[in-house]
C-alpha cells in the first residue's frame, strides 16, 4: 500500500473520548457516591477520602451516560428529556462512529479503541447490548448505507474478520475449522506490516450480514469461554473490516482497513503486576495490555519532543497488529470507559491517566492505494496500447500474421486476468452469502425451537457472552456431557465435565435432570444426586463451572424478566448454600458496610474459580486443594477492631500434609498459569493419547504454579491487653489462640511482668493508681511467654512447629520466640525485657487502650524458622528493647466516651483527695511512732493508696476477661453448614455470650464502685477531714 499523493500526508493526534456509564448493581448495593462531574469535554474526579482532591482532564468528547435517562417501550435507553444531558447510543455514535466512517470513505486507515476496567462499558460501547447497539454495528449499518448511496460513483467491498487475543495467542473466531493449538501466526510483510497468518475474512454486502458473523464470532468466543472459562475480561477482542472502494471513471481504487477494538479489562494489569509471586513474570495475561500501556507512554514521549530510542510493538501481538493504529498510518479514536463510583476511584484515575497519554500520540495517516486495481489499471492501459498496435499495422496493410498472433494473445490473457480479478469478488461474495443463508437457515431453525422446546441458555461472568448457547431438551431422554456419540446427546465441554455427565428427560411435559455417578450437578445453588425435577428459571452448574439457566415449557414462560440471573446470582446462591450471604437489610439498601460487601463479592468472584483450580489440580494429579477463607482483620488489629476483612486462599497439599496462605491476587495470578499448564497438558493427552491420571503436567517444579516452597503459615492470634501496665499491675493470663474463623488453635500462657531496670519483678506496693504519674518516668516490664497448650496445628501433624511473634508499639518488624517442635503442648519460656526511658501521654493511651498481638505461627518440615529482625531496633548493652526514649509528649486525645471520662476524672479527685489524707495520716502515723504506737497504728490502718490499688487491680484483671469475652463474641458465627436447628443453637449460643459478657462487665464495674466506697467511708469514719 502507498500514499496516494505526498501531499495527503497529515499529522493526527489520537483522539480521546471518556464516557461514564450508571452505577451497576454492586455499586448501588454498596451505596455509592458518584465521584465524577462533567462539564463540556471537560471530566472532574474527586478522592472520595480526600474532598479536597480532585483532578480535572481535558478530552476531545465526553460522554455522560451515568444519570439523566430512562428506558423507553422498545427498551432503548434515552434521554429522559429531550436535550438532556445524557449521552445515548446514537449521540457517541454521532461523534465517533461518523468520524471513524468518514475517513474510511475517504481511504484513510481507521481504528476504534476501547479502553477501562472490567465492567466500565466497553462492550456497551463497542457492540452494544440488544437495541442499544454500539458503534460497531451502527457502523456497518451507516457504512452499507453509504455504500448503496454512492453506488453510481464506486464499487465497494468489504471484508470482515473477527480475532480475540487470548494469553498471546490469537484465535480466529469466524474460522470453521477446529482451533489451531497455540494460536493463528502473526507475520510481518514489509508492504503490509504486521498481519494474521490464515486468517478468515468474510466478504459482506449488508449490515446484517455482519451482525450474523458477529454473533457467530460471540458464540466461538462463548463456547471456548465455557471451556476454560476465560472471558472477554481477559481477552481482547479485535474487528477488522477492510473496505475497499473502486472508482472506475476515476481509475482510482482506495483501501482502508477499519480496526475495531474492544480491550481487556484494564484492572488486572495492576492487581497481577503489584504483588511479588515468584512466577509473576511468567504471567502473559496482560503482556498485550501492559505492552499497549508502554507503546502509548513512549509515543506520548515522542510527541512532547522526548528522546525515545525504542518503541516496544514487538513485544506483544496486540501491539503489533495495531502499529498503525498507533504512531502510524491511521487515525485512530479511543474510548475510555469508566464508573463514576466511589470504590471505583483508583482504577477510574489511572484510566484518565492512560488516555491523558493517549492524547499525544499523533498519527500520520494517508490515504492507501490498492496495488491489486492498479494492475487492472496498468492491464487496461497495456491493452489500449496493444489494440493501437494492432490497428496500426492493418492500416500499414503489410501481412504481418506472427506479430498480429502474438499481439491479440497478449491481449485475451490481459482481458482474462483483469476479468479473473473482478470476478473473484463477484465469486467470494456468491461463497458468502451462500455460507450466511446456512448460517441464517440455522438462525431461524434455532427461533422455531425456542418457540418448541425447553432449552439450557449459557450464563458467563461476562454479560457479553451471556444468552449465546441454547442446548435444546427435545422430547425424550438425552445424555448430556462430552459424548457426542451416543445416540442422543447434548455435548458441553467444560472443566470437570465427564464423558456421560447427566441425563435429561422429557416425558409428559416434565423435564428432569439425573445426575451420572461421579459427576457433579448443582440446581440452584444445592448439589444433587437424584432425579431431580426441573422447573422454570432453575439454575443449574455442571462440573466444577458451567453455568445455565433452564428455560421451561413455551407455556411456562410468561414475561419474566430473566436478566436478573446473571452470573453474580448464581454464584450468591452457591454461597448461600455455603452459609455466606449478605444480611437481609442488605438487598437495594446502603446499610450493607462497604468493606463488608466488598468481600462478599470478591468471595463470590473467587468461588467459581477455586472451584475450577480444585478440578485442575484433581486431573494433573498435583495433590493440591484450595479452599476459600475469610480472614478477620481483628486477629492482627492491636485494637482488636473488627470491621475489616479479607479473604485468602488456604493451599492444601493433602498427602504432604503442607499448607500455604495465598492472597488473592497470587491465586488469580496462579489461576492463570494453572489454565496454561492445564491446556498443554490437554494438548498433550490428545496427541499423545496419554491414559487418564498417568500423566502429570511437564512443568518443571520453579515453574509449577501449584507447587511453593513450604512457609511458616499464621495460624492465628491472641490479645494481651497492656492495660495493667499503666498502673503497673503485673497480668498473668490463659489466652485463647483463635484462628480466622474463630477456630481455637492453642491456649497460650503468657504474662506481663512490670519490673524494675534489672529485672526484678515489682510488687503491690509498686502499684500507680493515677498512670499519669508515669509521664516522663521510666517503665520496665517483661513480656513472659510460658506455655503453648493443645496446639491443633501440631495435633494434626506431629512433625511441626511453632513460633509466637509479636510487635510492641512503635516497632517496625515483629520479634518471634525459637521455634518448637513436634510439641502439643510445648514449653515456650520466652522472656522479653521492654523499657520506655521517658513515657510519653502517647505510649500511655496506647497502654491503655492497646493488646500486644501475639501470633501463632506455624512451622512445616522444610521451611525455615522467622527470625526476628533488628533493624531499627534500640537496645540496652543488657538487652532490653528501648521502645520509647525520650521525646515530646504527645497529646494525643485518648478515646473513650464522655461517660468514661467523666468517671476517669471523678476517680482522679477521688484519687488526689485520698492521697491528700494519706499524707495527713502518715504524719499522724509519724507523730505516733514517735510517741511509741507506731506499730499497732500502721496495721490498723492500711495505706489507703494499696487498699485502692488493690481493688483496682481486681478490676483490671476482671476487665480483661471482659474484653476476652468481647473478643470471643465479636468472632463468634454460624458454622458454614447450619441449618436452621444450627442458627437456632447459634442464636441460643450467643444469647449466652452476651449475658455472661454483661454479666461479667456489670459485677466488674460494681465491684471497683463498691471497693471504692468503702474505702471512702472507712476513711471518713477514721477521721472527720472531709465532713
Ligand atoms: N453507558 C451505559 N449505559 C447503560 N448500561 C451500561 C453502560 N455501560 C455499561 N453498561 C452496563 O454495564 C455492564 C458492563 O458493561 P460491559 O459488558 O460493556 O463492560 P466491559 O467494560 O466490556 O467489561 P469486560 O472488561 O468485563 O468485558 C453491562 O451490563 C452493560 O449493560
Ligand atoms: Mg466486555
Amino acid at each position: 500500500m502507498r500514499a496516494k499523493a505526498a501531499g495527503m500526508h497529515s499529522k493526527d493526534c489520537v483522539k480521546v473520548a471518556v464516557r461514564v456509564r450508571p452505577f451497576n448493581k454492586r455499586e448501588r448495593d454498596a451505596g455509592s457516591r458518584c465521584i465524577v462531574s462533567m462539564v463540556t469535554s471537560s471530566i472532574t474526579i474527586q478522592d472520595p477520602r480526600e474532598s479536597q482532591s480532585r483532578r480535572s482532564f481535558c478530552f476531545d468528547y465526553a460522554y455522560w451516560s451515568h444519570s439523566g435517562f430512562t428506558r423507553d417501550r422498545g427498551g432503548l435507553y434515552v434521554p429522559e428529556e429531550p436535550g438532556g444531558r445524557y449521552s445515548d447510543q446514537d449521540s457517541v455514535f454521532q461523534d465517533l462512529g461518523e468520524g471513524v466512517l468518514e475517513n474510511a470513505l475517504q481511504g484513510y486507515n481507521a481504528t476504534l479503541l476501547a479502553y477501562g476496567q472490567t465492567g466500565s462499558g466497553k462492550s456497551y460501547s463497542m457492540v452494544g447490548y440488544g437495541p442499544n447497539k454500539g458503534l460497531v454495528p451502527k457502523l456497518c449499518d451507516r457504512l452499507f448505507q453509504a455504500i448503496r448511496e454512492n453506488q453510481d460513483t464506486r464499487q465497494c467491498q468489504v471484508f470482515f474478520s473477527m480475532l480475540e487475543i487470548y494469553n498471546e495467542q490469537v484465535v480466529d473466531l469466524l474460522s470453521r475449522g477446529s482451533r489451531t493449538p497455540g494460536g493463528l501466526r502473526v507475520r510481518e510483510e514489509q508492504q503490509r506490516g504486521f498481519y494474521v497468518e490464515g486468517l478468515r475474512t468474510v466478504p459482506c454486502d449488508s449490515a446484517p450480514q455482519v451482525e450474523q458473523l458477529m454473533e457467530q464470532g460471540t458464540r466461538t468466543r462463548t463456547t471456548a469461554a465455557t471451556h476454560m472459562n476465560a472471558n472477554s475480561s481477559r481477552s481482547h477482542m479485535l474487528i477488522i473490516l477492510q473496505l475497499k472502494q473502486i472508482f472506475s471513471k476515476e481509475s482510482i481504487t482506495k483501501q482502508s482497513n477499519i480496526n475495531l477494538v474492544d480491550l481487556a479489562g484494564s484492572e488486572r494489569q495492576r492487581s497481577s503486576g503489584s504483588e511479588a509471586d515468584r512466577l509473576k513474570e511468567g504471567t502473559a495475561i496482560n503482556l498485550s495490555l501492559t505492552t499497549l500501556g508502554n507503546v502509548i507512554s513512549s509515543l506520548a514521549d515522542v510527541a512532547v519532543g522526548k528522546k525515545v530510542v525504542h518503541i516496544p510493538y514487538r513485544d506483544s501481538v496486540l501491539t503489533k497488529l495495531l502499529q498503525s493504529a498507533l504512531g502510524g498510518n491511521s487515525r485512530t479514536v479511543m474510548i475510555a470507559t469508566l464508573s463514576p463510583a466511589d470504590i471505583c476511584y483508583e482504577e477510574s484515575l489511572s484510566t484518565l491517566r492512560y488516555a491523558e497519554r493517549a492524547k499525544r500520540i499523533q498519527n500520520r495517516a494517508v490515504v492507501n492505494e490498492s496495488p491489486t486495481e492498479r494492475l487492472v489499471k496498468e492491464l487496461k492501459a497495456e491493452n489500449a496500447r496493444l489494440l493501437q498496435r494492432l490497428s496500426r499495422l492493418g492500416q500499414e496493410g503489410r501481412r504481418a500474421n506472427d506479430e498480429t498472433k502474438e499481439l491479440r494473445q497478449l491481449l485475451t490473457h490481459n482481458e482474462l486476468q483483469i476479468r479473473a480479478i473482478q470476478t473473484l469478488w463477484e465469486q467470494h461474495l456468491q461463497e458468502a452469502l451462500k455460507d450466511w443463508e446456512q448460517q441464517y437457515a440455522n438462525i431461524t431453525q434455532e427461533r422455531r425451537m425456542m418457540q418448541m422446546h425447553p432449552y439450557i441458555l449459557n450464563i458467563n461472568e461476562d454479560t457479553q457472552l451471556s444468552g449465546v448457547v441454547k442446548l435444546f431438551i427435545q422430547e425424550g431422554e438425552w445424555d448430556i456431557g462430552l459424548c457426542d456419540s451416543t445416540p442422543r446427546y447434548i455435548s458441553i465441554k467444560g472443566l470437570g465435565i465427564q464423558e456421560r455427565h447427566a441425563v435429561f428427560r422429557n416425558e409428559q411435559r416434565r423435564v428432569t435432570l439425573t445426575p451420572l455417578a461421579g459427576s457433579k450437578v448443582i440446581v440452584n445453588g444445592n448439589s444433587v444426586s437424584q432425579t431431580t425435577e426441573l422447573q422454570h428459571l432453575d439454575r443449574l452448574i455442571l462440573g466444577s463451572n458451567c453455568t445455565y439457566l433452564f428455560i421451561g415449557f413455551p407455556s411456562e414462560r410468561g414475561g419474566d424478566d430473566w436478566s436478573r440471573y446473571d452470573y453474580d446470582y448464581f454464584q450468591s446462591e452457591l454461597a448461600a448454600a455455603e452459609g455466606i450471604h449478605l444480611g437481609e437489610s442488605s438487598a437495594g439498601s446502603s446499610q450493607t458496610d462497604p468493606s463488608l460487601l466488598a468481600v462478599f463479592y470478591d468471595f463470590i468472584k473467587l468461588m467459581p474459580m477455586v472451584a475450577e483450580a480444585n478440578q485442575m489440580s484433581q486431573e494433573l494429579n498435583k495433590d493440591v486443594e484450595f479452599k476459600l477463607e475469610i480472614k478477620n482483620l481483628a486477629l492482627s488489629d492491636s485494637k482488636g477492631h473488627d470491621l475489616k476483612k479479607e479473604i485468602v486462599i488456604i493451599v492444601t497439599a493433602v498427602g504432604r500434609k503442607q499448607v500455604w496462605m495465598w492472597s488473592k491476587t497470587k491465586f488469580v495470578n496462579r489461576k492463570f498459569l494453572m489454565e496454561d499448564a492445564y491446556q498443554l497438558h490437554q494438548a498433550e493427552k490428545s496427541r499423545d493419547n496419554i491414559a487418564e491420571g498417568l500423566s502429570t503436567a511437564v512443568l518443571p517444579r520453579d515453574k509449577d504454579p501449584f507447587w511453593d516452597p513450604v512457609e511458616p503459615l499464621l495460624l492465628g492470634s491472641a490479645h494481651l491487653w497492656l492495660q495493667s501496665l499503666a498502673f503497673r499491675i503485673p497480668l498473668e493470663e490463659q489466652l485463647e489462640v483463635l484462628g480466622s474463623e474463630g477456630t481455637e488453635e492453642a491456649i497460650l500462657q503468657a504474662q506481663l511482668v512490670p519490673c524494675t531496670s534489672t529485672g526484678l519483678a515489682q510488687g503491690e506496693d509498686d502499684i500507680l493508681i493515677d498512670p499519669s504519674e508515669l509521664l516522663g518516668r521510666r517503665l520496665d516490664f517483661q513480656l513472659v511467654l510460658e506455655q503453648c497448650c493443645g496446639l491443633r496445628w501440631i495435633r494434626e501433624a506431629r512433625d511441626r512447629g511453632v513460633q509466637i511473634g509479636f510487635r510492641l508499639f512503635d516497632c517496625s518488624h515483629p520479634l518471634y520466640s525459637p521455634a518448637v517442635w513436634h510439641n502439643v503442648n510445648p514449653l515456650l519460656d520466652h522472656r522479653v525485657h521492654f523499657a520506655s526511658l521517658h513515657t510519653s501521654q502517647r505510649l500511655l493511651d496506647y497502654l491503655q487502650s492497646s493488646a500486644v498481638v501475639l501470633e501463632l505461627w506455624g512451622l512445616q518440615e522444610g521451611c525455615t524458622d522467622l527470625v526476628s529482625s533488628l533493624e531499627g531496633v534500640r537496645m540496652t548493652a543488657e538487652g532490653i528493647f528501648i521502645i520509647e526514649e525520650a521525646g515530646p509528649a504527645n497529646p494525643a486525645p485518648v478515646d473513650c466516651s464522655v461517660r468514661a471520662q467523666q468517671d476517669m476524672e471523678e476517680l482522679k479527685s477521688v484519687n488526689s483527695s485520698l492521697r491528700k489524707e494519706n499524707h495527713i495520716l502518715r504524719e499522724q502515723l509519724n507523730a505516733a511512732r514517735n510517741g511509741g504506737e507506731g506499730v499497732r497504728g500502721r496495721s490498723v490502718r492500711p495505706s489507703c493508696d494499696a487498699e485502692f490499688a488493690r481493688s483496682l487491680k481486681v478490676f483490671y484483671h476482671s476487665m480483661t476477661s471482659v474484653r476476652g469475652q468481647l473478643q470471643r463474641l465479636r468472632r463468634h458465627r454460624p458454622s458454614e453448614d447450619s441449618d436452621l436447628l444450627g442458627f437456632r443453637l447459634f442464636v441460643d449460643e450467643q444469647s449466652r455470650l452476651l449475658r455472661d459478657f454483661s454479666e461479667q462487665l456489670e459485677q466488674s464495674v460494681s465491684t471497683l464502685k463498691q471497693d471504692v466506697a468503702a474505702i471512702v467511708r472507712r476513711k471518713r469514719e477514721r477521721s472527720g477531714i472531709w465532713s
